[in-house]
């Protein structure tokens, strides 16, 4: 007998993890095939145009959900590529009943291209904007940023992935055929109801600890299996979830080949057993799959996900299970024989610069991060804070100057914050007063402060009091909430 996806659907508790499909499925080389978003390539254009809209989208073959995209896609938006020294003209076209802003997470423009909460689109306008791109390749993201409105437009679908390019990553050893050995996984989790409805109602404890779903996307594709050649894949994964944390790892217990963290790539490769990523960060890991044996990307539970998540997890093979060690799947990886292999070699450099700032004269600010208790609620959101304040879209918390180095020291309460910084990349100096953990070493945009950080921050991109850069806690109920800040570089 074969189970059907619908059949994991029905048998699944209300608040259980629902299984995407069954291993016995995959393994016998069935089930749909992952499809990598449509890339709409700037490179020699120097333009691109993201329409908003809205849509139906029919996630688990059993129930539309209302969802919004940009351009063809009813969820989620295409993938950008863009020249990492490149002048790119973005039209975003709001075709939505509301006003959203879009942000470009990771890219380093002034505050007036930003796409903050101050710059917002209003329906039926057209947001044009020069994006005067120059800053190492990476894998960045764009996505609603509307001020206390960013949980909500996220999860319906406002979001997609960009790639920064410089053309030279055949140089560097690596996979770069789009769809191929270069995989864009964007990793959400969704809440669905009985009727296989997306649903997002957050209560009073999803405000206070994060929304988290029972169903997991990738590319907004649920129960999906990824077709990999017979060689090193990369995997250019983005942790577009409202609110989990993810600890990926390879089922088959090999290493992720750590290549690339949030603002670009490592001096060299770096081993891990598992790589813990928390909403907005992305990193890049390279998989050896030479010995031709397929794979499973796994999610282990991790202690910001205990705490947060209210239900079970999704067990191995599409069980159900309700202790929150348990593993659940990400994504199947099945070896296809008749894809070409182009690199079946790690390569042992790839040459970018470690972040070693001068922090010798640098300014120190101190940021607490804190969540309102139960029942405190302020425009219908639970009341979080950074350092006693609420956000305000009329309060500036400093001014940083151009050209300097700053060092932050952050602390967060009661669970993992991912900390985020608009217009700047940043070096972690520290964790809990100890030494950086290896998924921290590189260029970083976001860092989950699990306790204390203390970060290193270069401002090089201008931004005015009226079109400030953003800070904030990435689980996008603690950012609606307030536990965000703004601040001016000149
Ligand atoms: Cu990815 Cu201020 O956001
Ligand atoms: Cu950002
Ligand atoms: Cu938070």
């Amino acid at each position: 007998m074969t189970l059907t996806r619908r059949d994991l659907i029905a048998g699944a508790g209300a608040a259980g993890f629902v299984a995407a499909l069954p291993m016995a499925a995959w393994s016998q080389g069935r089930g749909t095939a992952l499809q990598m978003p449509p890339l709409l390539d700037a490179t020699s254009s120097g333009a691109f145009e993201l329409v908003a809209r809205t849509g139906v989208t029919d996630f688990l073959g059993r129930a539309p959900s209302s969802t919004w995209g940009f351009n063809d896609q009813t969820f989620l938006g295409p993938i950008l590529r863009l020249g990492t020294d490149q002048t790119v003209n973005a039209s975003v076209i709001n075709n939505l009943p509301e006003p959203f802003a879009l942000h470009w997470h990771g890219l380093l423009v002034p505050g007036s291209a930003d796409g903050g909460p101050h710059l917002p689109i209003s329906p039926s306008k057209t947001w044009t904007v020069d994006l005067n791109i120059n800053q190492p390749p990476a894998t960045l993201w764009y996505h609603s940023h509307t001020h206390l409105r960013t949980a909500d437009h996220v999860q319906k679908g406002l979001a997609g992935g960009i790639h920064l390019t410089d053309g030279r990553d055949d140089a560097r050893g690596l996979p770069s055929d789009y769809g191929i050995d270069d995989l864009t996984l964007i990793i959400q989790d969704r809440r669905f109801d009985r009727g296989g409805r997306m649903v997002y109602d957050p209560g009073v404890h999803d405000e206070m600890m994060g929304f988290t779903g029972n169903v997991i996307l990738v590319n907004g594709q649920a129960g999906r299996v990824a077709a990999v050649p017979r060689g090193i894949i990369r995997l250019r994964l983005l942790n577009g979830s409202n609110a989990r944390v993810y600890d990926l790892a390879s089922r088959a217990g090999k290493s992720l080949h750590l290549i690339a963290t949030d603002s670009g790539f490592l001096d060299r490769p770096r081993a891990l057993d598992s790589l813990r990523l928390a909403p907005g960060e992305r990193a890049e890991v390279l998989v050896d799959l030479t010995n031709g044996r397929d794979d499973v990307l796994v999610s282990g539970a991790n202690q910001s996900v205990a705490m947060m998540g209210g239900g079970g997890m999704m067990g191995r093979g599409g069980t159900m299970g309700s202790a929150p060690q348990e593993r659940f799947d990400i994504l199947p990886l099945r070896v296809d024989t008749s894809l070409a292999v182009r690199i079946d070699r790690l390569p042992e450099s790839i040459g970018a610069t470690m972040p070693d700032l001068d922090t010798r004269n640098a300014v120190r600010r101190d940021f607490s991060l804190q969540t309102g208790m139960g029942g405190m609620m302020v425009r219908g959101r639970s009341f979080h804070s950074i350092n006693g304040h609420s956000f305000e879209m009329n309060r500036l918390n400093f001014t940083a100057k151009r050209g300097t180095t700053e060092i932050w020291t952050i602390d967060g309460q009661m669970m993992g914050h991912p900390f985020h910084i608009h217009g700047a990349m940043f070096q972690v100096l520290s964790e809990n007063g100890g030494p950086v953990s290896p998924r921290n070493l590189g260029w970083k945009d976001t860092v989950l402060v699990d306790g204390r950080a203390q970060i290193a921050v270069r401002f090089d991109q201008a931004a005015s009091a009226e079109k400030p850069f953003m800070f904030h806690c990435h689980i996008l109920e603690h950012e609606d909430g307030g536990m965000m800040g703004q601040f001016n570089v000149v």
